[in-house]
């Protein structure tokens, strides 16, 4: 269900109020590498992860983990290391012999303390963009720049530099999103106020910031092979719900006799285009907002309210248009074509990442690599039949295009 917008008077927007970083955004500001000594069992796992997966011996050492307290966890930077740790390994648990024979009960040492630190953080028990992207980098040197040569990942599945630059280059793709999101919330402020010169200011920013994004994303291109994301990296991002794998869901062994279902990891569950949508006022058609309000559950709760608070905060389009300010429609309208081209470079980069590897994997061209999934062969690891759903969100940004009245 679509939430309502309600015209009320708003206190300023702050990034500071929902854990948003000045510097990082939605980034997790310094993420552990370590937990408390009582954690290493999981912390020997989690570390050998491609190793282990590789010669199909996750599952025996998971099997023989103590199940541990979670309540020697404190604060929040280790509950959010403790969540990418277990759900790495849950990931490898039940995908390590590949999609044809998925481990459909997580044991209770696993699911136990996986479960409870969800709870904690308000995420769902699997692997989500939060923790593989945002709580997932670390600088190598601490006072050098955020940049690709800089940045290692801390939690790894098999894949490689592919897994690494598919990793970090999101990750940077998030950093990118910084000047856009700020600019968002001088826009939000400027409204009320109401400046119509901050707010072109703020709007012209946004798409400088948009743009970087694009540009970002390309470098996708430079550190992932397609063949070795499709046929390795993919499987683990894979989850349970509208996959046909997994068609009734996973047991979470001594937290619930019933399966439960989750959509797997996907960028789809970035805070970032969810909250230009909302400032821009971009609405979905419903099976798509549906899809993407679902995915809101898989952020962490605070990044969820921000989202929510802008969408409560006075329309920018109905402010745009009842200002007759001829600039700041054309700015408005710049950031809609910006975001459009962005989705519609994802979609590039998605056809040569899915969809002619897929092709690729099918014709037998890569015998090297492991089967290829193919219950997810056209769907995203989110569980979309991809294509049209990313077709259709680009075409509805272009669509809110606002022409001058008169
Ligand atoms: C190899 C790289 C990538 C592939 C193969 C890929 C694939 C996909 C797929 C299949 C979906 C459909 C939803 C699902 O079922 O998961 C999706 C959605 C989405 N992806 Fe990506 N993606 C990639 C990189 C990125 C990056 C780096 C970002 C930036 C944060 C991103 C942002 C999004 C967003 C925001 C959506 C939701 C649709 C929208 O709002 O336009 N993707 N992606």
């Amino acid at each position: 269900m679509e939430p309502q917008r309600q015209n009320v008077k708003m206190m300023p927007l702050s990034l500071e109020s929902y854990h948003i970083s000045e510097e990082y955004g939605f980034l997790l500001p310094n993420p552990l590498k370590e937990l408390p000594d009582h954690y290493r069992p999981w912390m020997e796992i989690a570390n050998r992860l491609p190793q282990l997966i590789e010669t199909h011996q996750l599952r025996a050492h998971v099997n023989k983990m103590p199940l541990l307290n979670c309540q020697i966890l404190k604060g929040y930077r280790e509950q959010r290391l403790a969540h990418l740790v277990l759900s790495c390994i849950s990931m490898g648990y039940v995908w390590q012999e590949g999609e044809m024979q998925p481990e459909k009960v997580l044991p209770r040492n696993l699911a136990i303390p996986f479960v409870e630190v969800s709870r904690n953080l308000g995420l769902p028990p699997i692997l989500v963009h939060s923790d593989l992207v945002l709580t997932n980098w670390t600088k190598r040197d601490p006072y050098g720049p955020l940049e690709i040569g800089n940045l290692e990942i801390i939690i790894a599945f098999p894949g490689g530099d592919s897994l690494r630059g598919f990793i970090l280059v999101t990750a940077l793709v998030e950093k990118a999103a910084v000047p856009g999101i700020k600019a968002l919330v001088q826009g939000v402020n400027a409204i009320s106020q109401p400046s119509q010169d901050t707010l072109l200011q703020a709007l012209q920013q946004l798409r400088l910031s948009i743009q970087d994004i694009t540009r970002t994303l390309g470098h996708m291109h430079d550190y992932v092979d397609p063949d070795i994301f499709y046929a390795v990296i993919r499987i683990f991002l894979s989850g349970w719900k509208d996959n046909p794998a997994m068609p009734v869901g996973l047991i979470y062994e001594g937290v619930s006799k019933e399966p439960l279902k989750y959509s797997g990891g996907s960028a789809a569950q970035s805070t970032v285009l969810h909250a230009f949508d909302e400032f821009l006022g971009i609405h979905h058609s419903k099976e798509s907002a549906d899809f993407l309000y679902r995915m809101r559950d898989y952020m962490p709760p605070s990044h969820k309210a921000f989202i929510e608070e802008i969408r409560a905060t006075p329309s920018l389009r109905n402010h745009v248009l009842s200002s007759g300010h001829g600039r700041l429609l054309t700015a408005y309208n710049q950031c809609l074509e910006a975001l459009a081209e962005l989705r519609s470079y994802h979609i590039t980069v998605v056809t040569k990442y899915l969809i002619t590897a897929a092709a690729k994997a099918k014709s037998g061209k890569l015998n090297h690599l492991p089967g290829p999934p193919q219950a997810l062969e056209d769907r995203g690891t989110g569980g979309t039949a991809v294509m049209s759903f990313l077709k259709n969100v680009r075409d509805q940004t272009l669509a809110s295009i606002l022409h001058a009245s008169g």
